[in-house]
């Protein structure tokens, strides 16, 4: 089969790498030409664990070519994923242009039957929005079928994610489209995963109601936690004797400084708006989000409490993408904690494994450090904001004796309190007793 995938950010390009390596032809299309020509070099724009190698082995096999040219890319795929970017309006709505572009260009050059896939977050009625844009747009009427597949693959583990799914979502009203989706999805089939086969809005919807729910699970658990300093609780423990009850779950209840991302805040103002158009306020997804603006808050209020008063001290804080294992800094706590640290008159001193160069360019006042130890150098405190590994088991020792003063503000509660007590370091962390 040969398939082609329009947008090669994020989504597109891991959809296209791992279907390369189910042995299927990809075809993948955009229409940055730079960006075209790197990948075409197997140069990866962006930080993910595991897809240089894959596009690398795609290309040498010869199953994964690129292209700038959208005709190429519509003649010769049977499947047409639209992976392109939804960026929010200012009232939280998503943009649609660069979806229904697409549309008009697979419409201009279509010659037989296809599967045209929506494979990004694509507001509810999107479907039908690129349904009506193709038709309006053909000359002549070609058959044609549209599937909503959302993706649900993490940053920093998305090849795994997309090669061992907890489910595949597939929405439709064609038995011949869903016929071909499954058999694009073969490999899947064959380990087992679940496919939920259902109907366009109803898997446009599973995205946004999944999303929504795992960020209402981090801002409930932020919210406890916060309850939590207040009684002299420990939120590690209540999250860990909530989450054997199977019925709730382990995962997302890591409380911290609050959840960033490309996903999560715009997936919920989306929601947001799509209930509001619709005179059905989301007031939970909304309560999430206000949660999540006030967990940050929170955690400037505890670093100033921490300090005394943040003008004129030294922070050093370590980990600046919105999680491990990613260079991406959309909406990322750090930065925000940055801005405000900044602006209140600190000295801020960071270092982050992959994301640095760019948030020094997004806030050029933040020093930027070699590692964790430069970045400790003359600190007042030291702030944990994003849990990479290498932040797991630092010297203690050695940060006692470049720091001021020795001060851990950990964020993700990475550390076991009496461990840095007992290394000679006052240790604030989130819900948790000092
Ligand atoms: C999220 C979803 O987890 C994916 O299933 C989905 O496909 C993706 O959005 C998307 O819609 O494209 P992602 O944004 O990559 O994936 O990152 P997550 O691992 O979900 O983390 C999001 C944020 O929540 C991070 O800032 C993380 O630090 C925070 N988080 C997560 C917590 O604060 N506590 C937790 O317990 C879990």
């Amino acid at each position: 089969m040969h398939i082609s995938v329009i947008g090669t950010g994020y989504v597109g390009l891991v959809t296209g790498a791992c279907f390369a390596e189910f042995g299927v032809n990809v075809t993948c299309m955009d229409n940055d030409a730079k960006r075209i020509a790197r990948l075409e070099k197997g140069d990866v724009p962006f930080y993910e664990p595991g897809i240089t190698e894959l596009v690398a082995k795609g290309l040498k096999e010869n199953r994964l070519s690129f292209t700038t040219d959208i005709a190429k890319a519509v003649d010769k795929a049977l499947v047409i994923f639209i992976a392109v970017g939804t960026p929010p309006k200012e009232d939280g709505s998503a943009d649609l242009s660069f979806v229904e572009e697409v549309g008009r260009g697979i419409a201009r050059y279509m010659t037989g039957y296809k599967v045209i896939v929506t494979k990004s977050t694509v507001p509810v009625g999107t479907g039908e929005a690129i349904r009506a844009v193709i038709k309006k747009t053909q000359q002549e009427p070609i058959r044609f079928d549209i599937v909503s597949n959302p993706e649900f693959l993490r940053e920093g583990s998305a090849i795994e994610d997309f090669m061992r799914p907890n489910r595949v979502v597939i929405g439709a009203d064609s038995d011949q489209a869903v016929a071909i989706m499954k058999d694009l999805y073969r490999p899947l089939y064959l380990i087992e995963t679940p496919f939920v086969v259902t109907d366009v809005p109803t898997a446009e919807l599973i995205k946004y109601a999944s999303n929504a729910f795992l960020a209402t699970k981090i801002s409930f658990i932020n919210e406890i936690a916060n309850l939590c300093e207040k009684v002299g609780a420990n939120v590690q423990m209540v999250a860990k004797g909530m989450g054997l009850d199977h019925r709730i779950g382990s995962k997302f209840l890591h409380a911290g400084p609050g959840f960033g991302g490309s996903c999560f805040p715009k997936d919920l103002a989306a929601l947001i708006q799509t209930g509001e158009r619709n005179g059905l306020p989301m007031q939970i997804a909304s309560a999430a989000s206000r949660v999540n603006q006030n967990q940050l808050r929170q955690m400037v209020k505890k670093i100033r409490e921490a300090t005394g008063d943040v003008a004129g001290k030294t922070l050093a804080m370590l980990g600046l993408s919105f999680k491990p294992n990613t260079n991406d800094l959309r909406e990322a706590p750090a930065l925000a904690l940055g801005q405000e640290l900044l602006a209140a008159g600190a000295a801020v001193r960071v270092y982050d494994p992959a994301a640095l160069e760019e948030a020094c360019r997004a806030l050029p006042k933040l020093q930027a450090c070699r590692d964790a130890y430069h970045a400790a150098e003359g600190a007042d405190a030291l702030i944990i904001v994003t849990e990479w590994n290498q932040f797991r088991n630092l010297d203690f020792e050695r940060l006692k004796s470049v720091m001021r003063r020795p001060l851990l503000l950990d964020l993700r509660n990475v550390y076991d309190p009496q461990r840095v007590a007992a290394a000679g370091f006052r240790h604030v962390s989130v819900g948790r007793p000092p």
